[in-house]
C-alpha cells in the first residue's frame, strides 16, 4: 500500500456534521484514527450543519453516536470514547446560502490557521457541493493546501456528474478533490491489489485463455430503510453497480501499473471502464435483469416491500437488484464474460468475487465429466461478511474403492492468518485523505467513464424496458438473473450464498 507521510495537523471540517453518514461512519472512524494516533497535535474537528448545536451539544450527540455505532467491522470490542477526541469536535450553524452568518462564524474559527491543512468534507447531496464550494471560496476559505472530499453519488448520469465535476472544479484543483468509494478502502479490496501484483502465479492465467468468465456479487440484506426518496432517484444500478461494482471490476481486469503510483493505478483502472463495451438496444434487455422486492422474511423477521417502505410516495419502477453481463472488450478479456449483481433484501449478506477458470480440456478420471458446473476450478474472493480468499480444485476422495472426485477448497482466512485488526474503509481513506494520497480516490476520468457505460443501460430501461421483475425478501433476487446467466449455460456461485 502507498507509504502515508506522517499525519500533520488539520482543521477537518465536516459539512453534514449531524447526518447519517457522519453519525455512523465518519466519527467513528474518525475516533480509532485517533486512538491510533493517527490524528496529529490539535486536529480539530469542525462539523457544520444547519442544527444549531454549540460544541457541548454536538460533542454529547458523538459520543452516544460512537458508542451506538462502536465503528469498524474487526474492530473487535467497542472503543470507548476519549476524551482527547471529543475536545477535537466543534460544530458551527450554517445554512449554505450566500449571506448565512455561518460564514463568517467558520472563517472566524479557521483565522490565524492558514498554515495547516484544511480537508473540507462534503457528507451533503452532490446537489449543493457547487455551492458550497463556491461559499468556502468566496469566504476566502480555500488554501492552496486545502482538500475536498465529495461523497457519493456523484450526480445521476454522465452530464449531472459533468457539471458537479465543473462546479468543485472551478474552485479546487483535480489533485486536490478526492471522490470517495468506500470500497477502496475495504481491506480485502486493496488486498485484491497485492494477491494479483505481488505474486506471480497468478498473472499467467488472469486471461481469457484461461478464465470462463467472472461474477462480482453484492448482496444484501437491509432494505433501503428511511432512504426511499433517495433510493426513488438511485435504484441499484447507480447505487451499487455505477460505482462499486465497477470499482471491483476494475481491479479484478485492469492490467499492472508500472507503479503504486496515485496516477499509475488510476490510469489502467479508467482503461478498463473506457473497454467496457456497450450495452445497446436489445441488448440491455439480453444482458441486463432487474428485480424489486416485495414483502418477505429476512433473517426470521417480516419485512415490507420496497413500495411499502417509509418515505415512499405511490407506485415506483425503482430496481432494487440489478444483474448484469458486461464484457471487457480488450486482447486480455475479450470473449470473458463478467456478470455483476447486487441487490437488498437478498437471502444472505455478502460480497464476493468469483474467478471460474476453464474446465480441463480432457478429463480422464471417471466421473470427472459428470457435473463439471459443480466442481469448477475457481478462485472465490470474499471481501465481506469475513475476509477469505479460496481457491477450488478437484482432490481425490480418500478411499481404496474406486477413485472419487471431490470439490476441495485451498481456504486463506485473514483473520486467522493475521493478528492485526482490519481498518474499517472509512478509517482508511480518512487517513489517505490526510496524507494527501489520492491513489484509492476516483479520478475525474474514472467517474465519468462510468457513467457513459451506465448511461445507456438507464436510458433503454427508462424508454422501454421491463418494469423491475418483484421478487420477495428473503429470496436470492428474481428468476430473470438466472435466466440472464442461464442463457450461456452457466449459473451463479451460490455456495456461500444459498438459495
Ligand atoms: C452505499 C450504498 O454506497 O453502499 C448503500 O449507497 C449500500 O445502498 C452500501 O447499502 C453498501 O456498503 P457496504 O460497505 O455495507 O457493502
Amino acid at each position: 500500500m502507498p507509504q502515508l507521510s506522517e499525519p500533520q495537523p488539520t482543521d477537518i471540517i465536516v459539512f453534514g456534521g449531524t447526518g447519517d453518514l457522519a453519525m455512523r461512519k465518519l466519527l467513528p472512524a474518525l475516533n480509532l484514527c485517533d486512538r491510533d494516533n493517527g490524528l496529529a497535535g490539535d486536529t480539530r474537528i469542525i462539523a457544520v450543519s444547519r442544527d444549531g448545536l454549540d460544541d457541548a451539544d454536538y460533542r454529547a450527540k458523538a459520543e452516544s453516536a460512537i458508542r451506538e455505532h462502536p465503528a469498524s467491522r474487526g474492530a473487535g470490542t467497542p472503543v470507548p470514547t476519549q476524551g482527547r477526541f471529543l475536545s477535537r469536535l466543534h460544530h458551527i450553524s450554517l445554512d449554505v446560502g450566500e449571506d448565512d452568518p455561518g460564514w463568517e462564524a467558520l472563517a472566524a474559527m479557521l483565522a490565524g490557521r492558514e498554515e495547516r491543512s484544511r480537508v473540507f468534507y462534503l457528507a451533503v447531496p452532490p446537489m449543493i457541493f457547487g455551492r458550497i464550494c463556491r461559499g468556502l471560496s468566496t469566504a476566502g476559505l480555500v488554501t492552496g493546501t486545502s482538500r475536498v472530499v465529495l461523497e457519493k453519488p456523484l450526480g445521476r448520469d454522465l452530464p449531472s456528474a459533468g457539471a458537479i465535476n465543473d462546479e468543485v472544479g472551478e474552485i479546487f484543483d483535480e489533485a486536490q478533490i478526492f471522490r470517495i468509494d468506500h470500497y477502496l478502502g475495504k481491506e480485502t479490496v486493496q488486498n485484491l491489489l497485492v494477491l494479483r501484483f505481488a505474486n506471480m502465479f497468478l498473472e499467467p492465467v488472469w486471461n481469457s485463455r484461461w478464465v470462463d468468465h467472472v461474477q462480482i456479487t453484492a448482496a444484501e440484506t437491509v432494505g433501503v430503510g428511511g432512504r426511499r426518496d433517495y433510493y426513488d432517484g438511485s435504484g441499484a444500478l447507480r447505487d451499487m453497480v455505477q460505482n462499486h461494482l465497477l470499482q471491483l471490476l476494475c481491479l479484478i481486469a485492469m492490467e499492472p501499473p508500472a507503479s503504486f503510483g496515485r496516477e499509475a493505478v488510476r490510469d489502467e483502472k479508467v482503461k478498463v471502464l473506457q473497454a467496457l463495451r456497450p450495452l445497446r438496444g436489445n441488448e440491455v434487455a439480453a444482458r441486463t435483469a432487474r428485480g424489486q422486492y416485495t414483502a418477505g422474511r429476512v433473517d426470521g423477521t417480516e419485512v415490507p416491500g420496497y413500495l411499502d417502505e417509509p418515505g415512499g410516495n405511490g407506485p415506483s419502477s425503482t430496481e432494487t437488484f440489478v444483474a448484469l453481463q458486461a464484457e471487457v472488450a480488450n486482447w486480455r478479456w475479450g470473449g470473458v464474460p463478467f456478470y455483476l449483481r447486487t441487490g437488498k433484501r437478498l437471502a444472505r449478506h455478502g460480497t464476493e468475487i468469483v474467478v471460474r477458470f476453464r474446465d480441463v480440456p480432457h478429463p480422464i478420471f471417471p466421473g470427472q465429466s459428470v457435473d463439471p458446473v459443480s466442481a469448477p476450478n475457481q478462485m472465490v474472493i470474499r471481501l465481506q461478511p469475513e475476509e477469505t480468499i479460496h481457491l477450488h480444485m478437484l482432490a481425490k476422495k480418500p478411499g481404496a474403492g474406486e477413485l472419487e472426485l471431490r470439490p476441495a477448497p485451498l481456504q486463506l482466512s485473514f483473520a486467522e492468518t493475521f493478528a492485526e485488526r482490519s481498518p474499517d474503509a472509512y478509517e482508511r481513506l480518512i487517513m489517505d485523505v490526510l496524507a494527501g494520497n489520492p491513489t484509492l480516490f476516483m479520478r475525474r476520468d474514472e467517474v465519468e467513464a462510468a457513467w457513459r457505460w451506465i448511461d445507456p443501460i438507464i436510458g433503454v430501461w427508462d424508454a422501454s424496458g421491463p418494469a423491475p421483475e418483484p421478487y420477495p425478501a428473503g429470496s436470492a433476487g428474481p428468476a430473470g438473473a438466472d435466466s440472464l446467466i442461464g442463457r450461456t449455460s452457466r449459473t451463479w456461485h451460490e455456495e456461500e450464498l444459498p438459495r
